[in-house]
């Protein structure tokens, strides 16, 4: 049976994107713990705004290619149930792909630095203001949470179906 791929741009800007969100939740817990003022923590902060930022665009690219271009439906050996719950969670890292850099950016603009993608600093649009600070950093923390729980829900489902010599699924998203 003929595999339904999905685009090749749709493949790379996947790969690229989890790979660098995966590098960006491990910088993030690394990273809020360092000690507050030391040159390794500012290294980090501004590293991870850059990145972040990054993704954010990448996420708006994503989502155009989405609603432009067809992603090719789900093979029937795949129950109605799975198909339905992989759309559900689908959908909501498209989601979290955008509420994770947005209230990491609305956090950073309550502070007192000016935010800077890759050495370029943005306009500031907020004073300093640590009550939405905090209140931004949480959103930002709870959605991080949501985030990893979706993605062991995503790659429990991928493996699910590669347990089952379904292949052909991982296939889906991969070059060939
Ligand atoms: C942060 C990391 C990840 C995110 C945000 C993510 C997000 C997504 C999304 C939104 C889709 C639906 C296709 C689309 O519309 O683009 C998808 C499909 C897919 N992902 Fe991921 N993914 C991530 C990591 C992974 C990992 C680590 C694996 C490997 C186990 C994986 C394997 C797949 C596969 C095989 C599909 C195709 C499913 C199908 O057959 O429809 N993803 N991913
Ligand atoms: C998809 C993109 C992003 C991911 C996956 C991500 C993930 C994370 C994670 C997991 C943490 C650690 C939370 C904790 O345990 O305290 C964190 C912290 C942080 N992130 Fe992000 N982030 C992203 C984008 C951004 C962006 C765009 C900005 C700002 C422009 C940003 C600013 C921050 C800041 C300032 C902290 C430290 C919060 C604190 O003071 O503890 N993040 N991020």
């Amino acid at each position: 049976m003929e595999i339904q791929r999905y685009s090749t741009t749709a493949i790379i800007i996947h790969w690229l994107m989890a790979i660098m969100i995966i590098a960006m939740i491990c910088m993030g817990v690394y990273m809020a713990d360092l000690p507050k003022g030391s040159e390794e923590r500012t290294w980090f902060f501004t590293l991870h705004k850059s990145i972040g930022l990054t993704l954010a665009l990448l996420a708006i690219i994503r989502l155009i290619w989405k609603l432009i271009s067809t992603s090719p439906p789900l093979p029937d050996i795949v129950s109605a149930t799975h198909q339905k719950m992989a759309t559900v969670t689908h959908h909501l890292l498209y989601l979290m792909l955008f509420i994770q850099p947005v209230s990491g950016y609305i956090s950073s603009s309550f502070t007192k630095y000016s935010t800077k993608f890759w050495g370029i600093p943005l306009p500031r649009w907020a004073d300093k203001n640590p009550e939405m600070n905090e209140l931004f950093t949480q959103i930002h923390e709870i959605s991080a949470i949501f985030l990893v729980i979706l993605l062991v829900m995503h790659i429990a489902g991928v493996v699910y179906h590669m347990k089952r010599k379904e292949t052909e699924l991982f296939k889906r998203m991969w070059f060939g």
